[in-house]
């Protein structure tokens, strides 16, 4: 598997799965099919309610000699109620039956996202989180968390696809090294960007689907790619996708769709709400 390598050295896989919105029954079978078919990266949340769902399937994984923990790359969001929950990690920690998570993000620029980040820099000292992210940060809160934060975020995790591949946010994070990991990788499903003609005729050309050649160009944009899937034959599939490579031409062509659709438009107001959206768990 293909890695990005982050500032501090941890090199993460650039695919894994993604689950949310996928209940924890279908999460404990997709995260366990996908590890068996080679992932060793899965993407959760507090918000998914499926962390329980991740740790079993991981698990069992372990228990069947397929992986080891070391070699799978865990990722998890601290949910915005809970940036001020000193429990919060180890609390985090417990659903997912883990010592330590692989990358551990604020999931959302609401409420004390100082206090969250702060949290996470303990985790980072205390060796419960082996790198930092933070998620859906753009202007001036993604600069004050840049100004005050000590340790600067290893991955930023934000809607990317060639639709909208955020170019500015990049730019910005650049002097970092912030690594960037893309979600809503495929449209969330939208048949519209998969279809497009450009990616039609680059199946044709290497004889794969759609879906694969758009998780290529991911890829080879340096994006950490995390597609979401509850079907067997995607979740095959989507791992499928090292054997080819798009060229620079291709890539142009591709190029061209940027900047024309973003899926997830929230205002200052919405990002907010997050901070009082409470999760079933917290009582
Ligand atoms: N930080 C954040 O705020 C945030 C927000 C959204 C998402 N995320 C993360 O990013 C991940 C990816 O986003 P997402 O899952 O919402 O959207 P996505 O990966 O762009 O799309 C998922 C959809 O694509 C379908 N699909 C998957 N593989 C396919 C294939 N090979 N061919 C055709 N259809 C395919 C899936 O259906 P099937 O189940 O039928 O395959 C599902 O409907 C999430 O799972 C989550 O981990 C983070």
């Amino acid at each position: 598997m293909e890695t990005v390598k982050l500032y501090n050295n941890v090199e993460v896989p650039v695919l894994g799965i993604g689950t949310f919105m996928i209940s924890p029954e279908d999460t404990e079978k997709s995260v366990y099919s996908a590890l068996k078919l080679g992932y060793r990266m899965i993407d959760t949340a507090n918000a998914y309610m499926n962390e329980e769902a991740v740790g079993k399937a991981l698990k069992k994984a372990i228990n069947e000699g397929i992986v080891t923990r070391e070699e799978v790359f865990v990722s998890t969001k601290i949910w915005a109620t809970l940036y001020e929950n000193e429990n919060a990690v180890d609390d985090t920690l417990k659903r997912l039956d883990l010592d330590y998570v692989d990358l551990l993000f604020i999931h959302q620029p609401a409420g004390n996202y100082m206090a969250g980040y702060r949290m996470l820099e303990k985790a980072y000292k205390d060796g419960k989180a082996k790198s930092l992210g933070i998620s859906n940060f753009e202007g001036e809160k993604l600069e004050k968390l840049l100004a005050d934060s000590e340790i600067k975020p290893h991955v930023i995790q934000m809607e990317a696809h060639p639709y909208c591949t955020e170019k500015e946010i990049r730019d910005r994070l650049a002097e970092y090294g912030t690594a960037t990991m893309g979600w809503y990788p495929l449209g969330h499903g939208d048949r519209g960007l998969v279809n497009e003609e450009v990616f039609t005729k680059l199946a044709d050309k290497y004889r794969k689907s759609n879906a694969q050649i758009v998780l290529r160009w991911h890829t080879q944009m340096g994006f950490i790619t995390i597609p979401g899937s509850k079907n067997p034959d995607h979740i095959r599939d989507n791992g499928d996708i090292f054997d080819f490579s798009l060229t620079e031409e291709e890539m142009a062509e591709i190029a061209k769709l940027d900047g024309t659709k973003k899926y997830y438009h929230a205002d200052e107001e919405q990002v907010e709400k997050y901070a009082t959206m409470h999760l079933p768990f917290e009582g």
